[in-house]
Formats: C-alpha cells, sequence, structure tokens
C-alpha cells in the first residue's frame, strides 16, 4: 500500500518573482485557495495517510500556515464566526499528518528525497512536485491502481509539443497502451535530437525505497543538482520496472505569472 507522500518544497520559486519574495510559491491561491491544498486533497482522497513535507529552516511560512492554533483561536474567540471556524478546521485536519523535514540548500529533488530516509517506511512511497496541478480526475488514484496491477514503480506523464522537451523530464516508451506503457529509459531535459519521445514527466512518481541507496552516491547531474531523473534512469538499467501513467486529467501548470494567471481561470471555472 502507498501511504506516505513526498512534497518537496524548498524550491525558491524564481519564476514567480518578486511575489515569491514574500509567500512560498506553493501557498498562492488557486480561486481561493493554495495549490499546496490542491495536492493534499488530491492525496488523502487516494488514501495516502502521512506527508513529508521537505522545506528550508529559515523559511517557516508552510509550518506557519498549517500550525497557526493560537492565531485562529484567539480569532474566532473575538469574532465567533462560522467561516473562520470551518477554515481553521479545514488547515487542523492536516496536523497530525505531516512531517517536516530540512533541506537549506535547493539542490535538487533527489536531495530532498534523500532527506527522506529516516521517514520512510514502506517499499514504495509516493512523490509530488506542488507546482504541478491535475484537476478533474485524480492522477494519484490512477497511478496507486497501476502500481497495484504492476507492482512495479510509476510516473505520470503527458505528451507535449516536441519543440518543449528541453524543458521536461523525458520518457522511452515501451509496449504502449492507451493510459500506459512501459518506460525503457529516461533523460532530464533533453536536447530535441536527444528525446526518445514527446512523453514528458509530469510531477507525480510512485517510487521504490531502494532509490535511496543510488541517491547516496549519485553525482550531481544538470544545472549541478542532484535529479530524481537520474536516480531513476540507473534503476531502469538495472532492470527495475517503470511504467508511465497517461493521467486523464486536466494539467495545470502553475510555475510561472502567466501559467498561474490561466491555471485561476481555468480552476474557477471548473
Ligand atoms: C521537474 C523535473 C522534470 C519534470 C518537471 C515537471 O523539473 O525535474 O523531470 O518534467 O519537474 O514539472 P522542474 O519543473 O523542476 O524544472
Amino acid at each position: 500500500m502507498i501511504k506516505q507522500a513526498i512534497i518537496p518544497l524548498a524550491g525558491l520559486g524564481t519564476r514567480l518573482l518578486p511575489l515569491t519574495s514574500v509567500i512560498q510559491k506553493e501557498l498562492l491561491p488557486l480561486n481561493g485557495k493554495p495549490n499546496l491544498e490542491y495536492i493534499m486533497e488530491e492525496c488523502v482522497e487516494a488514501g495516502i495517510k502521512q506527508f513529508i513535507f521537505i522545506v528550508p529552516k529559515d523559511r517557516p511560512t508552510i509550518k506557519n500556515y498549517f500550525f497557526n492554533d493560537s492565531f485562529y483561536t484567539k480569532l474566532i474567540k473575538k469574532k465567533k464566526d462560522k467561516k473562520l471556524k470551518k477554515i481553521f478546521q479545514r488547515i487542523k485536519k492536516y496536523q497530525k499528518m505531516i512531517k517536516f523535514v530540512y533541506q537549506n540548500k535547493p539542490n535538487g529533488t533527489g536531495a530532498a528525497v534523500l532527506k527522506c530516509k529516516k521517514y520512510l517506511k514502506d517499499k514504495h512511497f509516493l512523490m509530488l512536485l506542488a507546482d504541478d496541478l491535475i484537476v478533474k480526475k485524480n492522477c494519484s488514484k490512477e497511478m496507486i491502481s497501476l502500481h497495484k496491477k504492476t507492482k512495479g514503480s510509476v510516473i505520470a506523464t503527458r505528451k507535449v509539443e516536441r519543440r518543449t522537451v528541453s524543458r521536461w523530464g523525458i520518457l522511452g516508451v515501451k509496449n504502449k497502451k492507451k493510459h500506459s506503457f512501459s518506460i525503457n529509459s529516461v533523460i532530464e531535459k533533453p536536447k530535441l535530437k536527444e528525446a526518445p519521445s514527446n512523453y514528458a514527466i509530469i510531477g507525480r512518481y510512485i517510487l521504490p525505497k531502494k532509490i535511496l541507496s543510488v541517491l547516496k552516491n549519485q553525482k550531481k547531474g544538470k544545472g549541478g543538482e542532484i535529479h530524481i531523473t537520474d536516480a531513476i534512469k540507473t534503476l531502469i538499467e538495472r532492470g527495475e520496472k517503470f511504467y508511465g501513467n497517461i493521467f486523464k486529467g486536466k494539467y495545470l501548470d502553475s510555475g510561472t505569472l502567466e501559467s498561474y494567471v490561466n491555471s485561476n481561470l481555468i480552476i474557477s471555472k471548473l
């Protein structure tokens, strides 16, 4: 069973400056609710029981967001407002589910996962990148059911325009079915001529705990970061089974100011 979800939250959010100089990008509201909460709702609905948030020690905003009890109790006492109570309950229900792990340098998703070592209990876990929202259909649920069927690791994927392959991790495709395929290679942000397909990694992964031992010895990759993609590549080369889940929902990118505004428009119409 997949019960734990890792969410790396230590990125600087430079593509969303100047907003991200004062607020973490994952807390920016989409139609009145932070994108992080959409991701958490997706996880809870898919059966996740524990979140491991990887945050920088010197940026307590996410901790404050979920653990601001005295702020709410004072305000509720003063205003006696039912709406406030409801908001507090919505946030509070997550308190028992969240563990914080610290990553002080934003040196990549692989480095972030390695920090979670002592908390990971089961053979597989889910990892989600909070920039990548998938709405209308629960992608984590689809992935967990593909994992149950295949017993392998799973990566969420969609076709992207060929000219944009260098923006994504790209998958090599084998035995393609309507909504899934076997992954036979992976490359982080390839040049067009190096790309094995135009199926891109979208930020959802079901990974085996054994990836930790690969990450421990992994050298820095593109941009000087430890990428999870490079560790996945090593595992595939060692014969570990990975499957692409061509998700059915709608993908919303909120990593740039332009796409963030567009995502707001789409979500408000759902
Ligand atoms: C990360 C991953 C990349 C993936 C992308 C999806 O890149 O490294 O493989 O395709 O997320 O959003 P980033 O967006 O951090 O550059």
